[in-house]
């Protein structure tokens, strides 16, 4: 009967271990400071979450990157790596990076949208032609700017990393031009862009977090979903009835690394510095492990019985959804737009 009485702690202790486990938020330890002011033995253990799995290029630049930051501090920048949205979805957990209850991602670009409406410019469907166009754009002028502007929601903007150009799966038809679009339920990500993209195409989009899709695939609550290559395999989306891909390429989805204005401040230049170097190192790494994994993937999706539509007129689909690039030529200003479209 005794022990009876304690037993409310149990789920409250649990909940404690799973948000100290699983929440953001940096801890420091240590230290004294020297003759300079410097606090040398002062360490910091800081935690990066992603929305992939393991094996996704994601996770192997964060790894990567935390390993460096390690050596190059020696041991006292500690960065804990956590997959599968174990943080938070893309969405919440930007959003925790504006408030510094998390510390550190890596994200595509589409949710940040929600809190820095300005990154929207770089996910306008079809305004990237190739990779090389996207990265002209995104390491130049436009893109670094853009980075900075973060800080004044509360973000640091690291680096540009990739998730890839999207392509649509769906569990119904081959898609081969707009019209066999037409009224199909599809998952797209939180970002009115995405939403008035496939509305312009004559889908059905539903607007939610990854962590939610795979299960609205399997049971049948939407059909289809754009993701890129590399996702589609790391989380067999054959599995989640998806039969069919069209190589649409409709836009090219940048990821950012990013932190927490808040936290970030409690770091010595120095650790900045580094931080920013290895971000900029990962992120180039992870462009390149997605580039590479495009042509595996696809091997692994056409192997495991997904009919792939490789030749796409992507000109019908352009063309259908210009209303959505006359409705934001206000918002991002039509000569930033025609600037980015005509980069070479
Ligand atoms: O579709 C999404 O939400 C994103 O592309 C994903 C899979 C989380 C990767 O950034």
């Amino acid at each position: 009967m005794k022990r009876k009485r304690f037993l409310w702690l149990v789920p409250m202790l649990v909940l404690s271990l799973i948000l100290s486990a699983c929440g953001g938020g940096s801890s420091s330890t240590g230290g004294e400071a020297d003759s300079e002011g410097k606090d040398n033995d002062k360490t910091f253990s800081l935690k990066a979450g992603h929305s992939l799995t393991e094996d996704h290029p994601y996770h192997i630049g964060l790894l990567e990157l935390a390993k460096n930051v390690e050596e190059r501090t020696d041991g006292k920048v500690k960065i804990e790596v956590f997959p599968l949205s174990q943080l938070g979805a893309e969405r919440e957990l930007t959003e925790a990076l504006t408030l510094g209850t998390a510390d550190m991602s890596v994200s595509s670009t589409a949710p940040i949208a929600n809190f820095y409406p300005e990154i929207g410019i770089v996910d306008m469907p079809f305004l990237f032609e190739s990779r090389e166009h996207a990265y002209k754009v995104l390491d130049g002028e436009v893109g670094q700017e853009l980075l900075k502007g973060m800080e004044n929601v509360g973000i640091v903007g690291l680096a540009w990393g990739e998730n890839g150009f999207r392509h649509i799966t769906n569990a119904k038809q081959p898609i081969n031009k707009p019209e066999d679009l037409k009224g199909l339920k599809i998952r797209t990500q939180e970002n009115p862009i995405h939403l008035d993209a496939f509305n312009a195409l004559g889908a059905k989009p539903t607007p939610m977090a990854w962590t939610e899709a795979l299960t609205a695939l399997q049971q049948g609550v939407v059909d289809a979903q754009e993701n890129p290559i590399v996702v589609a395999d790391t989380y067999k989306l054959y599995e989640a009835n998806q039969k069919y891909m069209t190589l649409t390429g409709h836009l090219y989805s940048p990821a950012v690394i990013m932190f927490s204005k808040s936290v970030w401040d409690t770091l010595p230049g120095e650790y900045q510095d580094i931080l920013k170097e290895e971000s900029k190192k990962a992120g180039d790494q992870i462009r390149d492990l997605i580039t590479k994994s495009d042509e595996e993937s696809l091997k692994v999706l056409k192997e495991q019985g997904m009919e792939i539509v490789e030749e796409v007129d992507v000109a019908p689909f352009r063309e259908a959804i210009q209303p959505v690039y006359e409705k934001y030529e206000s918002e991002f200003g039509k000569e930033k737009l025609d600037a980015i479209l005509n980069t070479k």
